[in-house]
């Protein structure tokens, strides 16, 4: 068995990309911390896939010893593929933040991002067919008002993406590194980064995709040979492209 790790899978982009794998026969991680929405899923992925086997964690990600333990308990496993997808966002002024929430914002979407990037690039460099694909955001290339912490945090996902895909090719690794950047998706994102329920897309959000198109378009840079796949903010077609930010391409 080879195992797909979605982070985030309790819902959104993450729930709708574990369906698709599902139905492409693979074996699936799912992690987040709402076990029911977990269980519901794995019902769904069963029922699509006879041949995927799905393992279940609950783990709170801005747990720093969770996040360690969620990785030392796949140690047995062939992974072949990790999706980093967990995070959110706030929308608000930096004068206005909630300074917990942001504590917590850095910890998901930065820290556990990059511990369990790094534990997994440490142990699959060399493995051949191995990929690492983290969930950036239009806003991981371009600011947006009202969101300029949550952006940053995702210019951080961004830049260390492509810098560790560029890393990876200079030194003839077989892993692989790539960057989904969504534009507004139709999730339960928005009600988190609002802090209140019942945002309505469809009367709100001019243009957006739904979670199960943006499922569809992460499949597509994974079976591709781009590094990025970005949703183009004027038309909101999906682009694979290659890296978006200069690297100098010199080891120092
Ligand atoms: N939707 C958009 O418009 C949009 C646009 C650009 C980028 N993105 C990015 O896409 C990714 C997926 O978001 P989404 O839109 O699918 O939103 P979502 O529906 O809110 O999904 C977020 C997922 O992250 C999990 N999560 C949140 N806090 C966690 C924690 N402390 N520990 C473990 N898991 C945690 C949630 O599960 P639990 O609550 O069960 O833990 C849920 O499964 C995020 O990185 C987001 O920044 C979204």
């Amino acid at each position: 068995m080879r195992y797909t790790v979605i982070t985030g899978a309790s819902s959104g982009i993450g729930y709708e990309t574990a369906k698709v794998l599902a139905a492409k026969g693979k074996s699936l991680v799912l992690v987040a911390r709402r076990t029911d929405e977990l269980e519901k899923l794995r019902d769904e992925v069963k029922a699509l896939s006879d041949d995927s086997d799905v393992i279940i964690r609950s783990v709170d990600l801005t747990e720093s010893k969770q996040v360690h333990d969620l990785y030392d308990s796949l140690k047995e496993l062939d992974i072949e593929t990790w999706i980093n997808n967990a995070g959110f966002g706030d929308f608000n002024q930096v004068k206005d933040v909630s300074v917990p929430k942001i504590e917590k914002m850095l910890r998901l979407n930065i820290e556990a991002l990059t511990v369990l990037t790094s534990l997994y690039v440490r142990d699959h460099h060399d493995v051949e067919g191995t990929t690492l694909l983290n969930i950036s955001s239009g806003g991981g290339y371009q600011i947006v008002p009202n969101a300029v912490t949550y952006c940053a945090t995702k210019f951080f996902v961004s830049a260390y993406t492509e810098g560790l895909a560029q890393e990876l090719m200079q030194s003839g690794a077989k892993l692989r590194a790539k960057v989904l950047a969504p534009a507004a998706t139709e999730t339960e994102f928005a009600d988190r980064s609002r802090g209140q329920s019942g945002f309505d897309y469809s009367k709100n959000v001019a243009k957006y995709h739904t979670a199960a198109e943006m499922a569809g378009f992460l499949d597509q840079l994974l079976e591709s040979d781009a590094i990025v796949g970005i949703v183009n903010p004027e038309d909101y077609s999906f682009e694979l492209r290659g890296p978006l930010f200069p690297y100098v391409g010199v080891n120092r």
